[in-house]
This record gives structure tokens, C-alpha cells and sequence, in this order.
């Protein structure tokens, strides 16, 4: 019975990866239904096809880790996807490693299901046939701010006027009639620093930090999504000052022009909608970002005023965003005689995740040569020098995209800022 309803889940996420490709988090999902399945080597093709798409991504790595691991059983905790939700349900998980980095903010499934028995909130399990147990929102603090964000100009000056000001200043916000309602989309290719920033405007509003990624919400709990994203906003609310992060906001509107369960998709969409307008609740204190690789899939119907009615692109990082990054990524490990103006001119084109991955590659470089010498050394340039020359730009995907949505698409003025980059890169 748990056997049928996993293979029909997993039949119908392949046909949703099926219909977009380059949906990682949907990717990641089906690999980890296929390993609770005990069917590793479909799981191994998922997280590689993941790790193609984001080289960086943490999640593939592990998964591929699991999946490759000779004892990798469908039971136990290496099911941590839906597949394991029906018997979390009655036995949760004690000990569950937190295994995400902290920039890592998606739903976190293993301390969902482990902290099933200690949350205050009681949980709530579904009865409805197929759905599982609800997850478990974090509420987090973020030490970044602002200033931990390199470069990036535009956007810190976008978050100023849509965030920042209106709040330091209650007086200029009655003369403009500038209200704090309404959300902020950015959107531009992966790994450009999207979730990055909205952990520094929570840092910086010293408020706490919710994140829901869209495409967990959907694909996960059939039937119980709305009153997820309820319970979500409702977590939010008691916990305010909170900005409230909504990723992958472009699942929905794909989903709903696929055709497929078009009124599911309207039901998670109208919910989405009621909480975002706050008509039944207040939504003081809920600064609202929601973020997007693919901003021409966005449901049009939230981007309406009060909504996601102000985008800003987020574009790979320019020299000063790219040193920063270096910086980040490197300032933790043994390095020495480290450049990092001639490191930001040299890594033009290539996104923050590109960047972790270029550090972590001389890292293990560094670490490699050590445990062959015996003796320990620093990563120093030439380390950095030689994984940059590797580096291939991640974004030639999302920029081909790009290019034809404002080619051969309606364009309603939505996306000058795009056009305006694509041509700066000579892509138009
Ligand atoms: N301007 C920046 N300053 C410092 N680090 C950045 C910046 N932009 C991106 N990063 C780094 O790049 C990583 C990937 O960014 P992320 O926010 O996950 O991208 P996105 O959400 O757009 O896919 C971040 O974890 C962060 O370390
Ligand atoms: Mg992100």
C-alpha cells in the first residue's frame, strides 16, 4: 500500500521533471523518493543531473553520497523524502543530523520529522489518503546584514526604498503614502545570491527569518498545501518582525499553465494570494521577498498591487560582489598571500555558487597535496589560479532562456531591467 502510493509518486514527479528539466529542488525530491524505494542508481542519475545543473549544490552532493553509499536502504534514514513521511508519522526520527550549511535554506525534511515530537504547535498529521505530516517552519536569526553583501548596489538600493526607509522614517512614510505592504520579487539566474540577501535584510531589521520554498509546499503535500502556506503565515505572524522568503515562486505559475491539476494549482495559488493580502489577518511586521530564476512564469496574478507589485533583478555579482564572495568562502580555511582584487577580475561571468566552487576546489587541492606530502600547507593563488581556469560560467542556460522570453515573448515592461542587462552582455 505505502509501496503503490510511493511508485505513484514517483511516477507523477518524473512527469513534472519531465516537463521542467531544470527544476533541481523537483530533482532532488525524486531522487530521494527513488533511494527510500532502494532504487539508488535512478537516485544517482537525479542528483548528478542536479549537480549539472548547480555544481554547488550541497544537497545533490549528499543525496549522491547516500545513494552511492554501499548500505543505502529504502528504510530508515535514508528515506528522507515523502517516502519516508507515512512511517515518521508514528516513529519520528530521534537522532537527526542537521545536514544543510547554514546558506542552505531550504526545508530541512530530517529535523522537520525529528522535531514532530518536541514542537510546541502540535502537529499536525493529515488523514487525508496520500498526504503527509506537515512540516515544521523555522524561524531564523540571521547574523548577516547588509554589509555582508558585496557589491550589489541596485539592490541595496531597492531594499532601502522598499524596506528600509519607510521603516527607520514614520513621518515620510505618511507624506509619500508609502505603506510596508506589498513584496519585493527578485529574480535573475541561480546561485546569484537571492536567498543571500534576504538573510541580510533580516539581519538588518534585526527581524527573524522564514523561508518557504514553493516547489517543497506543492510536490510534497497534495491536498494539504494551502493549509500548509496557511500554517506557514501563521507561524510568521506570531513571530514578527520576520521577513518572510518565498522561493521558486515560478513553480506555481508553471504548474498551472501546464494544465495538469489546474485546480490545485488555482487552490495553492489563492491561497498564496489570501495571505499575502492579509484580508483575514494582519500582516504588520511581515516583510515579504519572494524570489524567482524564472520571472516570466510568475503567476500574473501575484504581481498585482499589494503583492509582488516591485521586482528587482539579481545578476551575477559584479567585482566588488565577487571579492566579498572570495572572502566569504575562503576566510574560514588556512590561506595565505591571498589576492582577492586580481581573484574578483579574473572571475567575471561566473555566479556566487561558481565562486564557493572554484574555493572549495582549491581547497581540496591544497588538502590533497598535503596528504600526499605529509606535510600540511596553506591554499594560496596558485590553488585558486588553477580552479578558476576550470570554471565554466553556470549561467549560459538561464541566459539562453532569457534571451528568448524577451525576444520572442509579450513584453509589458516587466523585464527592461533584463533587457537592459542582456544587452550589456551582448545577448540581444
Ligand atoms: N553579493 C554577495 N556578497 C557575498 N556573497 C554572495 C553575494 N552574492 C552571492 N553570494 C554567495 O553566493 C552564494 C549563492 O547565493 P544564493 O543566495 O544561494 O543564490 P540564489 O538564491 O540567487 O540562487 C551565497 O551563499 C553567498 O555565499
Ligand atoms: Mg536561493
Amino acid at each position: 500500500m505505502g509501496d503503490e502510493r510511493d511508485s505513484a509518486l514517483i511516477a507523477s514527479l518524473r512527469k513534472a521533471v519531465e516537463a521542467v528539466p531544470t527544476d533541481g529542488e523537483l530533482r532532488l525530491h525524486l531522487g530521494e523518493l527513488l533511494l527510500g524505494a532502494g532504487r539508488a542508481d535512478e537516485a544517482v542519475a537525479e542528483a548528478a543531473q542536479v549537480l549539472q545543473l548547480d555544481p554547488a549544490s550541497g544537497r545533490a552532493r549528499e543525496l549522491m553520497a547516500r545513494a552511492l553509499a554501499p548500505e543505502s536502504s529504502p528504510a530508515g534514514t535514508a528515506a528522507a523524502g515523502t517516502a519516508a513521511a507515512g512511517t515518521a508519522a508514528t516513529e519520528p526520527t530521534t537522532e537527526a543530523p542537521r545536514s544543510t550549511s547554514p546558506a542552505d535554506t531550504h526545508f530541512d525534511w530530517r529535523s522537520a520529522e525529528a522535531d514532530l515530537d518536541s514542537d510546541v504547535e502540535p502537529p499536525f498529521i493529515s488523514t487525508v489518503e496520500g498526504a503527509g505530516v506537515a512540516p515544521v517552519y523555522d524561524v531564523e536569526r540571521s547574523h548577516l546584514t547588509l554589509a555582508d553583501v558585496g557589491g550589489m548596489q541596485t539592490v541595496k538600493s531597492r531594499l532601502e526604498a522598499a524596506f528600509l526607509a519607510p521603516l527607520r522614517n514614520p513621518e515620510l512614510r505618511k507624506m509619500y503614502g508609502k505603506s510596508l505592504r506589498g513584496g519585493l520579487l527578485m529574480y535573475g539566474p541561480p546561485g546569484c545570491g537571492k536567498t543571500f540577501i534576504a538573510k541580510a535584510l533580516a539581519g538588518e531589521l534585526n527581524a527573524g527569518f522564514m523561508s518557504l520554498g514553493v516547489a517543497d509546499v506543492v510536490s510534497n503535500y497534495f491536498g494539504d498545501s494551502e493549509r500548509n502556506i496557511h500554517e506557514f503565515f501563521q507561524k510568521a505572524r506570531r513571530n514578527a518582525p520576520v521577513v518572510v522568503f518565498i522561493d521558486e515562486l515560478d513553480t506555481l505559475g508553471q504548474r498551472r499553465s501546464a494544465g495538469a491539476g489546474a485546480s490545485h494549482w488555482n487552490a495553492v495559488v489563492n491561497q498564496l494570494l489570501t495571505e499575502l493580502d492579509g484580508i483575514e489577518t494582519d500582516n504588520e511586521g511581515l516583510y515579504v521577498l519572494g524570489a524567482t530564476n524564472q520571472p516570466w512564469q510568475v503567476d500574473s496574478a501575484l504581481r498585482r498591487p499589494g503583492r509582488f507589485d516591485r521586482t528587482v533583478i539579481v545578476l551575477p555579482p559584479d567585482a566588488p560582489a565577487r571579492e566579498a564572495i572570495f572572502r566569504h568562502h575562503l576566510e574560514d580555511h588556512p590561506v595565505e598571500g591571498i589576492d582577492l582584487a586580481r581573484l574578483a577580475a579574473q572571475s567575471e561571468g561566473l555566479t556566487g555558487a561558481d565562486i564557493a566552487l572554484v574555493c572549495e576546489t582549491a581547497v581540496e587541492a591544497a588538502l590533497m597535496d598535503s596528504v600526499r606530502s605529509g606535510v600540511p600547507r596553506y591554499v594560496g593563488m596558485p590553488d585558486l589560479l588553477a580552479a578558476l581556469s576550470q570554471a565554466r560560467p553556470s549561467i549560459a542556460q538561464w541566459l539562453e532562456a532569457a534571451r528568448n522570453v524577451v525576444t520572442y515573448g509579450e513584453d509589458d515592461g516587466t523585464f527592461a531591467e533584463l533587457r537592459g542587462y542582456l544587452k550589456s552582455v551582448k545577448r540581444l
